[in-house]
């Protein structure tokens, strides 16, 4: 199982210092990309990845939550982003995969948790990553949805019975107590923003989240 913080919930104004403290228990980062449209709320864009990147050997993992991905990926590439992750409630896929390649990126794609597993399965043999919304997007903070880690389970079994490498990641409500529920269901990469970056020692929170997934 590998975690991911999101960034979400960490301190902007103090961002390379955070990340420095959850890097040992972290194996990627999450950025967590709003515009305003697609969710209400705004938050960071390719220029804050810029800044992290100098400061991070970590993988950084941008899930784009904006209404028109195309035209943003070029500057996630530039800023130095690894992969971007994009919702397949905004259509057809594919083009922003082909992007996505050409610009050396991997590919992730991302469903809420009201889209049905189906829309997501004849992508699979052409992502990276599966990420399932347990939230649904636009803030950190908020309660998990366990009825999410059905698609969780229908996604693994799809992923195992194709022979395909697609990890599968989950967002949203993750703490030391539903984190073992998640990797029984299947999930490889757990993100938690709020129960890390609202910890009095974020490297504990993580380290506590990793040492429950573990259990499972
Ligand atoms: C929600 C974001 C999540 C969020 C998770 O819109 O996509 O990545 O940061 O935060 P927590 O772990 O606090 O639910
Ligand atoms: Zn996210």
């Amino acid at each position: 199982m590998k975690l991911a913080p999101s960034i979400l919930s960490a301190d902007f104004a103090h961002l390379a210092d955070e990340v420095a403290r959850v890097a040992p228990v972290s194996d990627l980062l999450h950025v967590d990309v709003m515009d305003g449209h697609f969710v209400p709320v705004i938050t960071i864009g390719p220029a804050v990845v810029a800044s992290l990147r100098p400061t991070t050997d970590l993988f950084l993992d941008c899930h784009l939550m904006v209404d028109n991905p195309g035209v943003h990926l070029d500057d996630f590439a530039k800023a130095g982003a690894d992969r971007c992750i994009v919702h397949v409630e905004l259509g057809d896929p594919r083009p922003l995969f082909d992007r996505m390649r050409a610009l050396g990126m991997g590919v992730g794609l991302v469903l809420n948790p009201p889209t049905p597993v189906d829309e997501v399965l004849p992508y699979l043999d052409e992502i990276d990553l599966l990420l399932v919304m347990s939230v649904n997007p636009g803030w950190g903070g908020q309660a998990f949805i366990p009825e999410v880690l059905d698609k969780v389970r229908a996604a693994r079994a799809e992923i195992d019975a194709r022979g395909l490498a697609v990890e599968i990641e989950i967002d949203g409500g993750i703490k030391a107590g539903n984190a073992g529920l998640a990797v029984a269901a299947g999930c490889d990469i757990l993100v938690a923003g709020s129960a890390v970056f609202h910890a009095a020692d974020p490297a504990v929170a993580a380290d506590e989240i990793r040492a429950a997934a573990a259990d499972a």
